[in-house]
């Protein structure tokens, strides 16, 4: 018999396709970013992430409740704060907007992750703080365990850092550790890249920086090996999930980390991500099926968990959302 093997057997009809494909996307692996700003009264779409609404601290519960209806698990929390200044000090305050929000997620039943970074908290934008122009790196560090600590008597779930200094994950997990938070698990940006793709998530946080770039700290997309110096560096220091960071343009790096290393291993589908495919969604360029072909194909490549902007619309069943 010509021809001997026959793939198409297995492609035949839905159910079939369903039983033998390999990769599945489940809610249980998305995490959805939500951003809270102090500022506002009204959640407010973000108009460079269509469907996405900045929530204010009277909307977080209401919110809560309708990730936790729908089924999405786990939420990454971003604060924009009313107050910024040169060290971010709204970033570790007791009433702080994140501080203040994370009790509407845990009553409500999600997993709480909360970003830990000072970009949206400083007055100059940028990821820690400044000696001259630069991004001093030790002095950051003391800031990062204040906020980690925070963050956890405040009742974060997970610490995620994702201010790419140098020495940040064995800093948090010292001050954890020290404070009797020994069983939060650290979630490490381990390799951050200095992507073009943040633009629109820098429009909701306002946190663009006022000079400069983050290239002294995140790192350059032409590196790989470097990637995994990162990783191997984080697990050293405590790391107990991993990150890449963006998604699209970096599978090769997600497939690299998933075969070296032995930890869940996260992929940060970043605003410009969600832009790009939203937008050619809305205008009937591509298809919608395309949401579905993009989260499966960085599951596929090595991901273990996704955040990704399309958590909400994926869990809504994408009806009518889009
Ligand atoms: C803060 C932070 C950023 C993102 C996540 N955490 C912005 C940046 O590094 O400028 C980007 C996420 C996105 O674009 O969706 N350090
Ligand atoms: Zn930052």
């Amino acid at each position: 018999m010509f021809p001997e093997y026959r793939p198409r057997r297995l492609r035949a009809n839905p159910l079939l396709r369903s039983l033998t494909g390999e990769t599945k996307i489940s809610l249980d692996r998305l995490i959805m970013p939500v951003f809270i700003d102090e500022n506002l009264t009204e959640p407010q779409e973000i108009p460079s992430l269509p469907s996405i609404f900045t929530q204010t601290l009277d909307s977080v519960d209401e919110y809560a409740k309708h990730l936790k209806k729908i089924g999405v698990n786990t939420v990454l929390l971003f604060g924009i704060p009313e107050k910024k200044d040169s060290e971010g000090s709204q970033s570790f305050a007791d009433d702080g907007v994140i501080q203040r929000s994370i009790k509407s997620f845990r009553n409500n039943d999600l997993l709480v992750v909360t970003d830990l970074c000072m970009c949206e908290y400083t007055d100059h934008g940028h990821c820690g703080i400044l000696r001259g122009k630069e991004v001093w790196n030790d002095k950051t560090l003391d800031y990062y365990g204040k906020i980690a600590v925070s963050q956890a008597e405040a009742g974060s779930n997970i610490i995620a850092p994702s201010g790419m200094m140098d020495g940040q994950v064995k800093k948090i997990r010292n001050e954890l550790d020290g404070n009797g938070f020994e069983n939060i698990p650290i979630m490490a940006y381990s390799a951050k890249y200095a992507s073009s793709l943040y633009g629109p998530f820098r429009d909701a946080a306002k946190s663009t920086p006022s000079f400069g770039d983050r290239k002294t700290y995140q790192m350059d997309p032409a590196n790989i090996n470097e990637a995994m110096r990162e990783i191997e560096l984080d697990i050293e220091e405590g790391a107990d999930i991993i990150m890449v960071k963006p998604s699209l343009f970096y599978m090769d790096v997600i497939r690299e980390a998933s075969t070296i290393f032995n930890r869940p291993l996260a992929a940060y589908g970043v605003s410009g991500e969600y832009n790009m495919i939203i937008n050619a969604v809305k205008n009937g360029f591509i298809s919608e099926s395309a949401i579905n072909e993009y989260v499966t194909s960085v599951f596929r490549a090595g991901a273990d968990i996704f955040i990704t902007y399309f958590a909400e619309s994926l869990a809504e069943g994408m009806k009518g959302k889009i």
